[in-house]
Order: C-alpha cells, then structure tokens, then sequence
C-alpha cells in the first residue's frame, strides 16, 4: 500500500508518497506567496494552500496506481491562526507563526495573567508567534471578524479538514496554542476564557498517528483514489520532522535548519524548563519533546543570497569560505524578531565588527554562523537543565550544505548526523499516516525500520575551542543592542 505525507511549510508544500517499507516513489513541492503586510507581520491565505494540495495531489501520484494509496497524514507550519465563520468561510488570512504584531498581546498574557498560570495551565509562557496571543490580537484590532468565528484551527488543520470534513488536531500542534494543558492532554478551560473563546470552536484532539476520519468521496474521486483512504492527525512540522529523522523515545536530538531553525530533545517524561526558555510540547509518537525555536534560520541564508547579493548559487557562494573560526564579523539573525530565547519580536537582524578588509564571503559565513550561534542559545539552556547533548540529527534545507553542518557541529561540539532521505517532515507525516493505518504498532518501530542514518559530521577539537571564543562574543551583542531594537521599532 502506498501513504502520503503533506508538509504545509511557510515557502511551500511538499508531498511525498511512500511504500509501506518506507521507499519513497515520488516527491512533488508546490510554492504558494507570503504575505509581510506590515514590517514582522507574516500572512498566507488558507486558499492558496489548498490549490497547491490539490495540484500537489494529482502530480505526486500521476503514473502510479492511485488504488494502493491507503492513508494520508500531515506536518504543519506550527502555530498559525486560522478561523471559519458558521459557513466554513476563511475569516481572515492566516496569522503565521513567525507573525510579531502580538508584541502587546504576549507581554499582557506573560504580566499580567502572569508566567506562572501561563506555565501551570499549558506548560509554556506566551511567545508573540503562538496562537492565543493572536486570538487576542482579533479580538481587540478586529472585533467584528473576532465574533464571526466559529472554528479555529491550524495550517495542517485546514487541510485536513477541506479533504475530510472533520475539524480535528492532533497533540504535538495543539500543543503551540497555549490554550492546551500539554501534561494531560486536554484544552486548558482558563486558557479559552483568557481568550474569549468557546471549546465548541477548537478542533477534536488525536495523537498523532490516530485516524481522524476519511477523505471525502467527491475528492476520492477526483483523484482516482479509493473510497477508504484514511486521514491520519499528523503532527507539527518539527515533531514531524523528528519523526523522519528517527528522534522519537527518550533522550534524542533534532536539528531543523528550515525556514525557521529549531532543537528538538525528545523524552518520555513530560517536563517544564523552569524559566520556560524551551518550549515543553507533546511529541507525535505519544511522548513529549522540548523545543527551542528560532524565526529566521535558512531563510537568514535564502534572504542574504537572493535579496542581497541576487544570486541563487549558494554552493558558489560558500566554496570560497575557509577561515571557520576566525571571522570577526558578526550577524544576529533576527530578521523575523526572534522567539528563542529573547521572546523579542522587535529585535532585528544585524551584521557587526566589518572592517575595510571584509568581504563578501566573511558576510556570508557570519550570516551561516549567526545561525549556528543562535541555535546554540538553545543548546545551552537543555545543557543548563542538565540534558547531555553529544549527537543531534539534522533536517532542513540548510542542512544541505556540507559548510553549515560542520559550522554546527564545531559551533555545538555535537556530532551531527544526516539521514539518507532529505523530505524530514513530509517523510515523518507518511510514517504517521503508516502507523494510523496499521502498518506498524507504533511510531518508534516504523522510525526505527524505516530510517538510516548517512553520514556523520564529527566536531574537531581546534575549531569547537575557537568556535566557543566566538560564540562567548556573539553572545554580548544582543543584550548591547537590545535598546537600539527598542528605539527603532515600526
Ligand atoms: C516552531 C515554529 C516553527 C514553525 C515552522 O515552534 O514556530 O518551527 O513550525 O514551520
């Protein structure tokens, strides 16, 4: 039988289709537009995504036998707010998760509600990208879209939901509103009052890998497929992409190196950062995970290349690099603002230290090692809670490139594993979509059947104690320009 993973990311979605052993037949990506109506807002329109899931649809399985396709799951853009009217109209276009207009919204939730019920209800504080901040943004910049709302739901959601009909979530995303009681896995009723909202407007809660429902016959056949394919819940992007890098149990690592850059500590146990810096969420394979979470990761890359110096050779463009370690310019990669840890979405990106002997290359390398040192802000404060990490997976778009792995793992001292399929996400949705439909017993069996590892970059002494001095000066550069963000904010 044949299981597609859909992967609703921010550039575009991907759909893969996989045979139950885990071979992948087909691979088919479709952009949609992004939308900045404001300086560090960020909008997509629910429509938009649909067009491309169809015509992603018939494309992946064009030349293969529909027939055999038994189930579909998702990975999503996490965090996003999407709302219906009582006629399943779109409200408003999605407010995304690297959105920073709920700067007022996230302060009155973490001080005045306070970080403590924050923390009590839901096991996280507000972050301006995570969806009751936005509810909060409706209700008091558009009052009359607020109270037309009926439904709401998450990117991956809305398409779950147009091809089955049936408004579901699944933990791992749910977790990222702030509105569930992530330790027992139910929507915090404080939270919803916080809000101003009704429990009858939330989607029904799966794990990950439980069927939703069935895909709607008119579509069924529109696509050639059978009457009985499954919708499985499917899971946000990064436990999605944990998933199909094989992090699921206790103790794993995954780097995403995306559009935004996340760390992903998986463990059986639930358990809260005391200073909140990491996010505590449910994993996809019924466990729970600890997440930091940058805005801007490839993306500092993707906007650096074709915006600035208008290329769209990026191996070109690092195959002059060399000195690792030695560059004394500096970028702080908070062109989106930045989540984790400042919990600033006014702080903003930044190149620093250049000098007239500086060249484009030293630019290009501080803007990849920006990126490395902003993850590692993560790393530190998981190390700080006393998890040993030695080893993390990598997935992504960055990961593709030979100098930013070795940049991350001298930068984290970690060594980093790659894995012989490239779609993260997509791969670990077609997995969930496997197991809803018995496939295998659980997630971690499929994982551990289905993923191998292809190469390992290994940290090198030298470079780790010069990338240590280097990450020690970054670190000084944000809280000094910190009040020049504040003055120059729009
Ligand atoms: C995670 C987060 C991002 C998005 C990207 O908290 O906001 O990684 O999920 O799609």
């Amino acid at each position: 039988m044949y299981y597609i993973g859909i992967d609703l990311g921010t550039s575009a979605v991907k759909l893969i289709l996989m045979e139950a052993d885990g071979k992948i037949l087909n691979s088919v990506s479709k952009e949609y537009p992004l939308y900045f109506p404001h300086p560090g807002w960020s909008e997509q329109k629910p429509g938009d995504w649909m067009v491309a899931v169809y015509e992603g649809l018939q494309e992946l399985t064009e030349g293969f036998d529909a027939r055999k396709v038994a189930g579909i799951s998702f990975g999503g853009q996490m965090h996003g707010l999407v709302v219906l009217d009582e006629n399943d109209h779109v409200i408003r276009p999605a407010i995304l998760w690297n959105d920073g207009r709920t700067g007022e919204q996230t302060d009155y939730l973490n001080q005045v509600v306070g970080k403590e019920v924050l923390s009590e209800e839901t096991a996280n504080i507000a972050f301006a990208g995570f969806t009751a901040p936005k509810l909060l943004w409706m209700k008091e910049n558009e009052p009359e879209n607020f109270k037309r709302i009926r439904k709401i739901m998450l990117p991956k959601d809305y398409i779950a939901y147009i091809l089955s009909g049936v408004h579901s979530t699944d933990y791992s995303d749910a977790s990222g509103m702030l509105l569930l009681d992530v330790k027992n896995k139910k929507w915090s009723e404080k939270m919803l009052k916080i809000c101003g909202i009704e429990e009858s407007m939330l989607p029904k809660l799966f794990e990950s890998y439980e069927v939703t429902g069935i895909l709607k016959p008119e579509i069924a056949e529109k696509l050639r497929f059978t009457e009985q394919v499954k919708i499985i819940a499917g899971a946000g992007d990064n436990a999605a992409a944990a998933v199909g890098c094989g992090v699921v149990g206790d103790g794993g690592c995954n780097i995403s190196l995306g559009t935004s850059g996340t760390v992903f500590i998986t463990s059986k146990d639930f358990s809260v950062d005391k200073n909140n810096a990491l996010h505590s969420f449910a994993h996809a394979d019924g466990n729970y995970h600890l997440m930091g979470c940058m805005l801007s990761a490839a993306s500092c890359n993707k906007w650096w290349m074709e915006e600035i110096l208008k290329t769209e050779d990026f191996k070109a463009e690092q195959e002059e690099i060399t000195r690792l370690g030695e560059n004394h310019v500096f970028f702080l990669p908070y062109l989106m603002g930045e989540r984790s840890p400042h919990n600033n979405p006014d702080a903003r990106g930044t190149f620093i230290g250049l000098t007239m002997d500086n060249t484009r290359e030293d630019m290009t390398q501080a803007v990849l090692e920006g990126v490395a040192f902003g993850l590692r802000d993560s790393v530190e404060v998981a190390r700080s809670l006393g998890i040993p990490l030695n080893k993390t997976k990598i997935c992504g778009g960055g990961a593709k490139s030979p100098l930013w792995r070795t940049i991350i793992a001298n930068v984290m001292n970690m060594e980093v594993e790659r894995i012989t399929s490239e779609e993260g996400p997509g791969l670990g949705a077609a997995m969930l979509a496997a197991v809803g439909c018995g496939e295998y017993s659980s997630v971690e069996e499929a994982a551990g059947k289905i993923v191998k590892v292809l190469d390992t970059e290994k940290p090198v002494p030298e470079l780790t104690e010069k990338y240590e001095k280097k990450y020690r000066q970054f670190k000084e550069i944000y809280p000094a320009c910190k009040p020049v963000f504040d003055l120059i904010k729009q």
